[in-house]
């Protein structure tokens, strides 16, 4: 008889050993956008951040811009300008190496830097 204490694992390991490769390739396609030092957290929690960050830019835009509210935010006890290349950039220091990361990955290319500042040194 079939000892399947036996070959039910023996199959696991099999498929595990045998698709490595493919699971290990997709953990290496996907971006990896670089862990600011500045602080442990962002202005918001980070699932929110990742969905949806370009609401949140919008939202500052107007704020600063047709309501003139520029009031400093405060993370971690560290007030922040409300502002892309002074505010996000502030952390996120390197966009090549944050923004750039996800965005070259899912085709994205906001127009921000049409205008917005980019120091151009990084690149
Ligand atoms: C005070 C520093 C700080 C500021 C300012 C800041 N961030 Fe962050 N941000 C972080 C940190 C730290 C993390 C990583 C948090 C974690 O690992 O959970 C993060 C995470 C993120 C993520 C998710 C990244 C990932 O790995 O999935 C996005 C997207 C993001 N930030 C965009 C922005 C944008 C856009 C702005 C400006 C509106 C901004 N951040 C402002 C510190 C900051
Ligand atoms: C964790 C990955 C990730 C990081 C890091 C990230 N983005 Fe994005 N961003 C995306 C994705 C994915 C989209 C497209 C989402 C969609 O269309 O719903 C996007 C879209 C945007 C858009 C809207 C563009 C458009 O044409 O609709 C803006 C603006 C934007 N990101 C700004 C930033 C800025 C500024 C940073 C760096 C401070 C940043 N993002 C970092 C993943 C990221
Ligand atoms: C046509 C040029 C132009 C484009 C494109 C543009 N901006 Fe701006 N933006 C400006 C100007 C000008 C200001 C006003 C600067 C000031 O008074 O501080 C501004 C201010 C802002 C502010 C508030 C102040 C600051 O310093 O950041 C935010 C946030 C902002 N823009 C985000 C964005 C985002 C996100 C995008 C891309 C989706 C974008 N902008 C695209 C011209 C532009």
């Amino acid at each position: 008889m079939y000892d399947a204490g036996k070959i039910i694992p023996g199959l696991v390991v099999f498929v595990a050993l045998v698709t490595f490769p493919i699971w290990r390739g997709v953990a290496d396609d996907l971006p990896k956008p670089e862990k600011p030092t500045k602080a442990r957290q962002c202005v918001t929690d980070t699932a929110t951040m990742r969905k949806d960050h370009m609401v949140l830019l919008n939202k500052w835009r107007d704020e600063a811009l047709r309501t003139g509210d520029r009031t400093p935010f405060v993370v971690e006890g560290k007030k922040y300008k409300k502002s892309l290349m002074l505010g996000c950039l502030n952390c996120h220091e390197d966009k090549k190496k944050f923004c750039d990361e996800c965005h070259v990955y899912a085709s994205v290319r906001p127009y921000c830097w049409d205008c917005h500042y980019e120091p151009k040194e990084k690149f």
